[in-house]
C-alpha cells in the first residue's frame, strides 16, 4: 500500500506523518509531499525510526511524482485558522489549493481514494468532486472529507463527562464540518444518558471544540495533533477497507441520501472505498431539530463548491 500525504510539513501533515510511519502495515510506503523546502527533511527524519515502511519526501512546484501509485491521498495542505476566523473564512485561499492538488490527482493516480482535511471541508470537498468530475474521472465511491476528529472529539469529551473509559463510547457524528453542520447523534451513545441540559452543552461543546483550540493556541493554528491522529485513524480505516476488512467510519461523501448531496454519516468502507453508506438510525427530536436547522447552511457551503469547482 502506498499512502501520500500532500501538505506533509504542516502542522497536520507532520503528526500525521508520525502516526502512518509507526501504524502502516509492513511494507507500506509512505510519500510525503509540501512545498514547503523543509519536506525532504521531515522525510529523512521520519525515516530513521524504525518500522517498515519506506518514507520519500517530495518538495517542488509539482506533486506528481509523491502521487505515482499511491493507493490512498491524505491532503491537508493549505491554511489554518487563526483567533477571530471561521471554517469559512478559509475559502479565498485552500479552494484554489484543492482545486490544482485535486487536479494532479486526477492526472496521476486516479484510482485512489482521496481524503480532504483541508478546510472548509464542507466546501472543499464538492470542489475536488467538480474537478474530477471534469477530468472524467470522478467516482464518489473514492472521494471522502476527513471528518473522524468530530467523532473522536465526541469520544473524549462524553467519556470525560460520563466518567467511562474512551474505548468503551462510541458515536456517530453526521452532516458537516463547521459549526452548526456537525451533529453529534448523542441519543444513541450506548451505556450513557444524558438530560437536555447536558445534550445542549455536550453538542455545543462538540461544535465549536475547533475553536476551543484555536484560541487556546492564540495565533499559533488550530488542531493539529488530535488531527493528526484523526486522519491516521481515518487513513488506516481506508487501508483496511482496501485490504478486505470490513470498517465502518464517519465520513462526508456523496450520494449519502435526502439530507444534502455532501453528508457525513457512517460509510462501510471496502476494496473500492465507500462499500456503503450506512443508515444513521432513529435520531432525537433536538437532533431531528439541529439537523432541519443546518441543511440551508451546509446545502449554501456545498453549492459554493461546486461553482467554484465548475469555473474555469
Ligand atoms: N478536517 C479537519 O477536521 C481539520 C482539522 C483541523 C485543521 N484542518 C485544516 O487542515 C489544513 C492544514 O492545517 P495545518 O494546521 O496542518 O496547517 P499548516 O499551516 O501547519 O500546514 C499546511 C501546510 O500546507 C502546505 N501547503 C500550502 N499550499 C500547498 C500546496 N499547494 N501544495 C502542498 N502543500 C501546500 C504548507 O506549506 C504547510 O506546510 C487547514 O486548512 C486546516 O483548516 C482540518
Amino acid at each position: 500500500m502506498k499512502v501520500a500525504v500532500i501538505g506533509a510539513a504542516g502542522g497536520i501533515g507532520q503528526a500525521l506523518g508520525l502516526l502512518l510511519k509507526l501504524n502502516l502495515p509492513a511494507g507500506s510506503k509512505l510519500s510525503l509531499y509540501d512545498i514547503a523546502p523543509v519536506t525532504p527533511g521531515v522525510a529523512a527524519d521520519l525515516s530513521h525510526i524504525p518500522t517498515d515502511v519506506e518514507v520519500t519526501g517530495f518538495g517542488g512546484e509539482d506533486c506528481s511524482p509523491a502521487l505515482e501509485g499511491a493507493d490512498v491521498v491524505l491532503i491537508s495542505a493549505g491554511v489554518a485558522r487563526k483567533p477571530g476566523m471561521d471554517r469559512a473564512d478559509l475559502f479565498n485561499i485552500n479552494a484554489g489549493i484543492i482545486k490544482s492538488l485535486t487536479a494532479k490527482v486526477a492526472e496521476v493516480c486516479p484510482k485512489a481514494l482521496l481524503g480532504i482535511i483541508t478546510n472548509p471541508v464542507n466546501t472543499t470537498v464538492p470542489i475536488a468532486a467538480e474537478v474530477l468530475k471534469k477530468a472524467g474521472v470522478y467516482d464518489p465511491k473514492r472521494l471522502f472529507g476527513v471528518t473522524t476528529l468530530d467523532v473522536i472529539r465526541a469520544e473524549t469529551f462524553i467519556a470525560e463527562a460520563k466518567g467511562k473509559a474512551c474505548s468503551d463510547i462510541k458515536v456517530n457524528v453526521i452532516g458537516g464540518h463547521s459549526g452548526v453542520t456537525i451533529l453529534p447523534l448523542l441519543s444513541q451513545v450506548e451505556g450513557v444518558s444524558f438530560t437536555d441540559e447536558e445534550v445542549t452543552a455536550l453538542t455545543t461543546r462538540i461544535q465549536n471544540a475547533g475553536t476551543e483550540v484555536v484560541e487556546a493556541k492564540a495565533g499559533g493554528g488550530s488542531a493539529t495533533l488530535s488531527m493528526g491522529q484523526a486522519a491516521a485513524r481515518f487513513g488506516l480505516s481506508l487501508i483496511k477497507g482496501l485490504q478486505g476488512e470490513e470498517v465502518i467510519e464517519c465520513a462526508y461523501v456523496q450520494g449519502a441520501g435526502d439530507n444534502a448531496e455532501f453528508f457525513a454519516q457512517p460509510v462501510k468502507l471496502g476494496k473500492n472505498g465507500v462499500e456503503a453508506i450506512l443508515d444513521y438510525g432513529s435520531i432525537s427530536e433536538f437532533e431531528q431539530k439541529a439537523l432541519d436547522d443546518m441543511l440551508p447552511t451546509l446545502k449554501g457551503d456545498i453549492e459554493k463548491g461546486v461553482e467554484f469547482g465548475q469555473a474555469e
